[in-house]
């Protein structure tokens, strides 16, 4: 298994360019499976939960060829509705493939994706909702067995707003007669993302950017080419590590309106930020502590609350941060311990004390948000920090060792 090495402490300096988002892309894929059109796709990242994704829509028969940076699927070759076990175990988005399979194919096998290292994460909104759109569904054997005559339109009141059973459910709504309202849906930018990439493709969804989406059923899709928005959580991680080592960073390809909350809490922490129509500037900055709540968007994203965390450990002062989201989201904090932060857990709160010298420990990744916690600290801890089990970083981090690399850090990835 791969390692990283980060010899600390490191400074970062000059321009990084942040890839496709991750998030946006997986149900963006999921939906390629609605239309028998060619879907032509940008800049796909190179990241295991994608190949995860193209693999599972390859075994449902869909044929996908990648020319230069365009990456070409076409559905019409869909031949198979069942997502099996041993991918969708490797990966909670394959549940994504639920509203789609139901409306092209009118019933799909879906593997139920089981618990993961931050909580349960229970499916229920994504089915009550889809029952409510005449869908029959049976829970066999580990698999959400699910087949509709024909799929209504319905109005839909999440309990939640749920990122993924939203985008779910716009995806099953496509074809189904009449309108379709979302309602308490998420407002995660990568919802109106998947929204605008429906309607590229010929569907109609209103309300986009808004708590009520309307989704009205169209006949048939066309030919579409979409480029996903940038990653504004691989942005977040860029800008912590910068403001935690004290460095002068350029972040571009990234919208400044999806990370505004966490750029408006740095800036009143003291970071010094620009922003313009496409980047974010960051410079070496003297930051106090911060009492911040994770919350659904436009709130501070749980996606960078590990990141966070690591910040404030170098921060004067002392901070609160709160996860409100996930049930057991602390898994970095031992590991960050473990290189001489100071940080206690009660409940859902982390108290953090800042200033910490941190110094080298070997450290474990034990998930995607939580590794990056850990490289931020790693480039603050004077030594040589080994950090194990990097694959969950290979998830949503592309081409991190030599992103790293050209803003001058020394970190180095063996076999
Ligand atoms: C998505 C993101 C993930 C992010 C999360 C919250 C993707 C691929 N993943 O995950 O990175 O951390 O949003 O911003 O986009 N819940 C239920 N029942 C359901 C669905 C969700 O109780 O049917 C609960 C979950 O257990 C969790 C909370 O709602 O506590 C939020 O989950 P949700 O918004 O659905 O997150 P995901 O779509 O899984």
């Amino acid at each position: 298994m791969d390692k990283l090495l980060v010899h600390g402490p490191c400074k970062l300096n000059g321009t990084v360019k942040i890839s496709r988002a991750k998030n946006a892309y997986l149900p963006i894929l999921a939906a390629v499976l609605l239309s028998d059109k060619k879907i032509h796709l940008k800049n796909i990242p190179e990241l295991q939960d994608i190949k995860t994704m193209i693999k599972l829509l390859q075994n449902l028969g869909v044929t996908v060829t990648k020319n230069g940076n365009i990456t070409t699927f076409d559905a019409s070759t869909l031949n198979s509705h069942e997502a099996t076990y041993d991918l969708v175990k490797t990966m909670r988005a394959s549940i994504f493939v639920l509203g789609p399979l139901l409306a092209r194919l009118k019933k799909a096998k879906v593997s139920l994706p089981g618990g993961c290292a931050i909580g349960t994460r229970p499916i229920d909104i994504h089915l009550t909702n889809l029952e409510k759109m005449g869908c029959v569904i049976h829970l066999t054997g580990g698999y959400v067995e699910a087949s509709v005559p024909k799929m209504k339109a319905a109005h839909l009141l999440l309990s939640f707003p749920s990122v993924g059973a939203t985008e779910n459910l716009m995806m099953a709504a496509v074809f189904a007669e009449g309108t379709t309202t979302i309602d308490n849906a998420a407002l995660e930018p990568e919802i109106d993302d998947l929204a605008h990439f429906i309607n590229a493709m010929g569907g109609n969804v209103k309300g986009i950017g808004t708590k009520k989406i309307e989704v009205t059923g169209v006949k048939e899709l066309k030919e579409a080419t979409y480029e996903a928005i940038g990653d504004r959580i691989e942005a977040a991680t860029y800008l912590m590590a910068a403001l935690a080592t004290g460095s002068d960073v350029r972040i571009e390809e990234v919208d400044p309106a999806h990370l505004e909350f966490v750029t408006e809490l740095l800036k009143k922490m003291g970071a010094k930020i620009e922003t313009g129509a496409n980047y974010i500037k960051v410079e070496k900055s003297v930051l106090k502590g911060c009492h911040v709540d994770t919350a659904p968007f436009p709130g501070f994203p749980t996606d960078a609350q590990a990141q966070l965390i690591a910040l404030c450990t170098q921060v004067k002062g002392s901070s609160v941060i709160s996860e409100n989201i996930f049930e057991n989201r602390f898994m970095h904090v031992p590991e960050l311990i473990r290189l001489g932060a100071a940080i206690t857990l009660k409940g859902k709160s982390a108290f953090i004390e800042g200033e910490a010298k941190l110094s080298s420990a070997p450290i474990m990744c034990t998930d995607l948000r939580a590794s990056a916690a850990l490289i931020i600290a790693a480039l603050c801890a004077t030594g040589t920090t080994e950090i194990q089990r990097v694959y969950h970083l290979d998830r949503g981090y592309e081409n991190l060792v030599d992103k790293l690399k050209t803003l001058g850090a020394n970190v180095e990835r063996i076999k």
